[in-house]
């Protein structure tokens, strides 16, 4: 459960006589029924000797009126049943095997109801082992208030109960019960608090915070290059393992030219570059299958896809057609188109890495030609600048031809 529904405070106020504390917040609707919680109750001991005073255990009584006490009476005069339903020796005994015997209880109706107790001397082999089970048993059902009483108020230490209990409800947590007596008749206790804190369980699988999660590589990016993280959130008690999630690639599509292309770092979900070989001219995009596991990746799991897309980086030079051109140019035309110059670039179309851009590198003599880019950026234009005359003499008049 989400940590700000944590905390049940409770506030009630300390009787003079008798406290008791339910579990009514728990209260579910299913159907209630008072009576026993079993027909028979076995108690082990493990020895014959039961001297007076010794627990044996407790038996359990439902009375949906909620009083959390009941009165119980022993049919065999050896053992006593408190109100809180702990069977004791009433006087010391000798057990040989096993002693039955029954006990009463009455419903705040008034309806009688009858169960069963056998007290077995368990086999000397295991005794130990039996009576610890029996404690353990017993103190994960009800657990054991340990109070004490500053000054004027007592303390309660915070009860701890799982989430996601099962019925049939009201449960018990606890039963407490207190007497006070006041020396002058005049004790009055403050409100007292009890804190029930509901322990968390892993009842909610990761959730990513997108899906898909989009992101882009630069192709060629050298390995370990981390370009994009994922994230999922669990919604279980933060700082524990029931919220500790771990991230995976389960699969990448294509799996060319490799199928491990990325890695993702468990903790962060950071994915980053594991393979050269990214070209967008042949794998412009990939699809990872992402995985995100609970329980330190052993828990809950949930799915996802990350969907990467490998952008240019300018790896391919632009290409002439040819690599000689021959053109013929009217003379005395400035501005005539003397040869267009196509080339083909392998970058992404209309990208900066595709656009070409001409200049004359070479001889250009006098200045009489200059190059454009053509509209299409993929053309380089040149054109006459200046008179051109074809001279069949050489004297008075410069010609342009030199250099054509
Ligand atoms: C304690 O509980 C366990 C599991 O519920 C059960 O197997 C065992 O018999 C119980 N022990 C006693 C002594 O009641
Ligand atoms: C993951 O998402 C949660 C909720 O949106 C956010 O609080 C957390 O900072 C994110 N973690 C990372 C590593 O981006």
């Amino acid at each position: 459960i989400p940590p700000a529904a944590k905390k049940i405070k409770w506030c009630f106020f300390f009787s003079l006589f008798l406290l008791q504390v339910l579990s009514s917040s728990f209260a579910e609707q299913t159907p209630c029924l008072n009576g026993f919680d079993s027909e028979v109750f076995t108690f082990k001991v493990d020895r014959p000797y039961l001297h007076r005073g010794r627990k044996l255990g407790r038996v359990l009584f439902n009375d949906c009126a909620g009083r959390g006490y009941n009165i119980y009476s022993s049919t065999d005069q050896h053992f006593q049943v408190d109100i809180d339903g702990t069977v004791e020796l009433k006087t010391q005994l000798t057990l040989h095997k096993v002693q039955e015997f029954s006990v009463h209880a009455w419903d705040s109706e008034g309806m009688r109801y009858t169960a069963s107790v056998r007290v077995e001397n368990v086999d000397k082999t295991n005794h130990h082992y039996a009576q610890l089970e029996e404690t353990k048993n017993r103190s994960i059902n009800v657990p054991l208030l340990k109070l004490s009483r500053t000054k004027r108020s007592w303390v309660i230490p915070p009860l701890n109960v799982p989430e996601n209990q099962r019925g049939p409800f009201p449960k018990e947590i606890a039963v407490l019960m207190a007497h006070a007596v006041a020396a002058d008749g005049e004790v009055t206790e403050k409100p007292m608090e009890i804190i029930i804190t509901v322990i968390d369980a892993n009842d909610n699988k990761p959730v990513f915070t997108q899906n898909p999660f989009l992101g882009s590589v630069p192709e060629a990016s050298p390995q370990e290059f981390e370009f994009m993280i994922v994230n999922a959130t669990d919604a279980d008690e933060p700082e524990t393992d029931n919220a500790d999630v771990r991230y995976t690639i389960i699969s990448q599509d294509p799996p060319q030219p490799n199928p491990n292309m990325f890695i993702i770092n468990s903790i962060t979900g950071g994915i980053r570059v594991n393979s050269d070989g990214l070209d967008r001219e042949n794998y412009p995009e990939y699809t990872l299958l992402i995985q995100a596991a609970d329980m330190m990746g052993n828990g809950l799991v949930t799915t996802g896809t990350a969907v990467i897309t490998v952008t240019d980086s300018n790896d391919h030079a632009p290409q002439f057609e040819k690599t000689t051109y021959t053109a013929s140019v009217p003379e005395n035309k400035v501005g005539a188109v003397v040869v267009k110059l196509p080339v083909t670039d392998g970058d992404e179309p209309q990208s900066p890495a595709w656009m070409a851009k001409f200049k004359i590198s070479g001889v250009n003599n006098g200045g009489f030609f200059s190059i454009s880019t053509g509209p299409n950026k993929q053309e380089g234009i040149i054109t006459a600048v200046k008179v051109l005359q074809y001279c069949i003499t050489t004297g008075k008049i410069q010609c342009g031809s030199e250099g054509v």
